[in-house]
């Protein structure tokens, strides 16, 4: 199978995505031309990844000193004290910054080991080999890194990018369905932000994606969605502007999440999904967008079974507290709940357009679940 390769490139960093089956075997190469100074390289895995496939990331690393660290993924891990551990270890093993961190895992491992990286000695290599469809597709393009504070997700981080990030594609076999359908939400809010065909390819592809796992489909669709991600970062890196459109449904998407306090009953991906539907059902209820877009989306959901509801998560109990976690969202400028709305299929409102006040959403919120 053909490797396919996207470039990331704005004023301060640049570096190639990888994309295929087998694109790990690129790994020893890559490394030796993007950090030729390293000497040592620590390894940091999630434990779920197959020992097949960590035997084969090692292997890419033999003629390095390598320290391998293996962590029980949740949202955890990205904590402060983890954080200081791994720092702590690493100065003990005198990395510098010619040295290398290698997250393998999705996004938890990919914020949390590009946060030490960001931080160690100010600044030591990073590449990222994301095991997980959500950071093939979305978490680990774009140089967002990043812990938890108890007071929500991702609060305190960093903006680093990687040296180099490979896509293996094996690395998909082993992940449960709930966690493909996660990857997935991200592609389908790539299209619907910015590229009508690419809907019309999704529509075509969704069951070769989420239930055959098509390889060449799969690859095809990580690769231009790292591309729409990449022309967002690039024009925007900081979200002064056009990288907030990237939060469309993301904002009921952690109103969501936090109104279930987290739980793995309802996860990202499924929040994102429902996300997306309520914020293009508020846009057709502000006379954003049309039925007939409306309707298109809908059915889409429908027929591929799609999460589309909060009530199978009981959560149409919860609007009030869904709201007041929109309001606390660190995308807010203001009191107002900041949102991006759709016009039509791959065209949004601009960021800062739409502002609504909580009181307005509690309102608005009954009408469209
Ligand atoms: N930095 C960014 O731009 C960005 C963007 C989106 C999300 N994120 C962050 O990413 C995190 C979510 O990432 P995620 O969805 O990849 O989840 P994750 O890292 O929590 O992984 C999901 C589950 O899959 C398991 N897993 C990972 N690889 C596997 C494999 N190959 N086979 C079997 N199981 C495997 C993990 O152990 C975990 O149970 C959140 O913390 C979110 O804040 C960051």
């Amino acid at each position: 199978m053909k490797i396919s390769k996207t470039n990331f490139k704005n004023n301060s960093a640049k570096y190639s995505i990888f994309i295929g089956l087998g694109a790990i075997k690129l790994l020893r190469k890559q490394i030796g031309l993007v950090c030729p100074e390293t000497k040592k390289v620590a390894l940091i895995f999630d434990k779920r990844i197959p020992n097949k496939l960590k035997t084969k990331v090692k292997q890419q690393v033999s003629n390095y000193e390598v320290h391998t660290y293996q962590f029980f993924v949740d949202e955890k891990l990205k904590s402060f004290k983890n954080v200081n551990q791994l720092n702590e270890e690493l100065i003990k093993k005198n990395f510098n910054r010619n040295d290398l961190i290698v997250a393998i895992g999705g996004g938890v491992i990919g914020d949390f080991a590009g946060f030490v990286a960001s931080i160690l000695k100010r600044g030591v290599n990073f590449i990222n080999l994301p095991s997980t469809f959500l950071s093939q597709v979305d978490a680990s393009i774009g140089g967002k890194t990043g812990i938890n504070s108890s007071k929500g997700k991702n609060l305190i981080g960093t903006f680093y990018q990687p040296k180099l990030v490979i896509s293996e594609l094996s690395f998909l076999k082993s992940l449960p369905k709930r966690e493909m359908i996660c990857g997935f939400a991200e592609i389908l809010k790539h299209a619907f932000i910015s590229d009508k065909k690419f809907f019309n390819w999704i529509e075509k592809n969704t069951k070769k994606i989420i239930e055959q796992r098509n390889n060449l489909i799969i690859n095809s669709a990580i690769l231009k969605s790292c591309k729409i991600k990449i022309s967002f970062v690039t024009r925007d890196e900081r979200e002064k502007g056009d990288r907030a459109i990237l939060n469309f449904g993301h904002t009921f998407a952690h109103g969501i999440e936090a109104a279930s306090n987290f739980s793995k009953k309802v996860n990202h991906g499924e929040a994102v999904l429902i996300g997306m539907l309520l914020a293009t059902k508020l846009s057709f209820h502000k006379k954003i967008c049309s039925i007939s877009t409306l309707n298109k989306i809908i059915n889409f959901y429908k027929i591929n079974n799609l999460p589309n509801s909060l009530k199978k998560y009981s959560l149409n109990k919860k609007l009030n507290r869904i709201v007041e976690h929109m309001k606390s969202d660190k995308k807010n400028k203001d009191s107002r709940i900041n949102l991006i709305l759709l016009k039509n299929i791959g065209k949004t409102t601009r960021p800062n357009a739409v502002k609504l006040s909580p009181k307005k959403m509690n309102l608005l919120i009954k009408k469209i679940i």
